[in-house]
């Protein structure tokens, strides 16, 4: 019986620091407000013209998870891209990592679940090796928000919160039961899907069409979320996923070395922590210097927790995400 295990992680950010200040110079924000409901400090986001985008922000991140995995680029059996942000409408970001990085003609698939985008794909992986038929998957979460946000006051509530980033983890396989990826636990609820969504362009929203249904400005090419709903429905999720994965496993609570939350708002992580009585060693954020930054923020943050040494060998650690969709899922990892 197979397992699979993270051998190497790794990240990017854009050099470009965005502070709340340098917001507040462009819209009707300010570094108050934005703190006291999110917690975030600064977010990163690409420059025109420092060659970064989402797939190459990938690239960058699995190149450094490659090397710590100690597996070469010819070893990768297959490739799955988490993002929400991607360069062209088609094909998926998956096979322009495989071109950038010189991959052979393995399968390359992109995951489109938002927040939960990371650990979707990890799962697909997870069962891909289970099974035997891969023995290393790269996965990647990246994200370009910077690209597509409304900088104008109009879209303070969703711009605000975004960031730019990529995070990339090497999957090999165990045959060490009991080790790596326990169990991963996914779930979505599609009636809530417009809560957090962008319309178009797409091909129900296509460009002259969104003007014509829109002669002012208002064009709906900007991200809506409705925050206080999916405030409520995320603490709720995020709860349950999180039992679910620890019940499977017959953990407890105080079982769980490191809680490594989807970074969607600090005021939401902050909320889990207290409900499960966590300590702040156990919770890993690190929102307030990237924000959000969507299907990559879990591989950023593992990847800065292991960096820190805040994640061991033999440490119980568990991944929950939730996100636009509605989608959200865990991973319970043994390091
Ligand atoms: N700066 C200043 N004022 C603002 C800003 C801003 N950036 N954005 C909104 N406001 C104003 C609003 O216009 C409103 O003003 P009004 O009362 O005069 O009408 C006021 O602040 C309150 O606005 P709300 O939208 O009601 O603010 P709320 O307290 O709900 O906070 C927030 C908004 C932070 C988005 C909150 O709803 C939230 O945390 N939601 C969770 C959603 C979330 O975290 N999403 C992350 C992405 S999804 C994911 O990753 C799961």
């Amino acid at each position: 019986m197979y397992t699979s295990r993270i051998a190497g992680m790794g990240k990017f950010v854009p050099e470009n620091v965005v502070t709340n200040d340098d917001l507040s110079k462009v819209m009707d924000t300010n570094d108050a407000w934005i703190q006291e409901r999110t917690g975030i400090q600064e977010r990163r986001h690409i420059k025109k013209g420092d060659g970064n985008s989402t797939a190459t922000m990938g690239v960058k991140a699995a190149e450094i998870a490659l090397e710590r995995a100690k597996i070469s680029k010819d070893d990768i059996d297959m490739i799955v891209f988490a993002t929400l942000s991607p360069d062209y409408y088609f094909p998926g970001c998956g096979v322009q990592v495989q071109e950038m990085m010189g991959i052979h003609t393995c399968p390359a698939l992109d995951v489109r679940n938002q927040c939960s985008g990371f650990i979707y794909g990890l799962s697909v992986a997870d069962q891909f090796i289970k099974t035997g038929m891969y023995k290393n998957v790269l996965v990647i979460g990246s994200e370009n928000h910077s690209g597509g946000l409304d900088f104008s006051t109009r879209g303070r509530g969703v711009t605000v919160i975004f960031g730019d980033g990529a995070g990339a983890a090497v999957l090999t396989r165990s045959e060490n039961e009991g080790q790596g990826i326990l169990s991963t636990h996914l779930h979505s609820e599609g009636k809530h899907a417009l809560e957090l969504s962008l319309k178009g362009p797409s091909t129900m929203h296509w460009v002259p069409q969104l003007i014509e249904e829109n002669p002012q400005e208002d064009i709906p090419y900007y991200p809506y979320m409705n925050g206080q709903f999916v405030f409520k429905n995320a603490v709720r999720r995020f709860s349950e996923v999180i039992m679910e994965g620890l019940q499977k496993n017959n953990l407890e609570v105080g079982d769980i070395d490191m809680l490594v939350p989807h970074q969607a708002n600090l005021r939401i992580s902050q909320f889990i922590q207290k409900k499960f009585q966590l300590t702040d060693d156990k919770v890993y954020n690190n929102i307030q210097k990237y924000g959000n930054t969507t299907a990559a923020s879990i591989p950023i943050a593992l990847c800065e927790a292991w960096e820190e040494g805040k994640v061991k060998e033999g440490d119980t650690v568990v991944l929950a995400a939730f996100g636009s969709g509605f989608t959200w899922g865990s991973a319970i990892i043994k390091w």
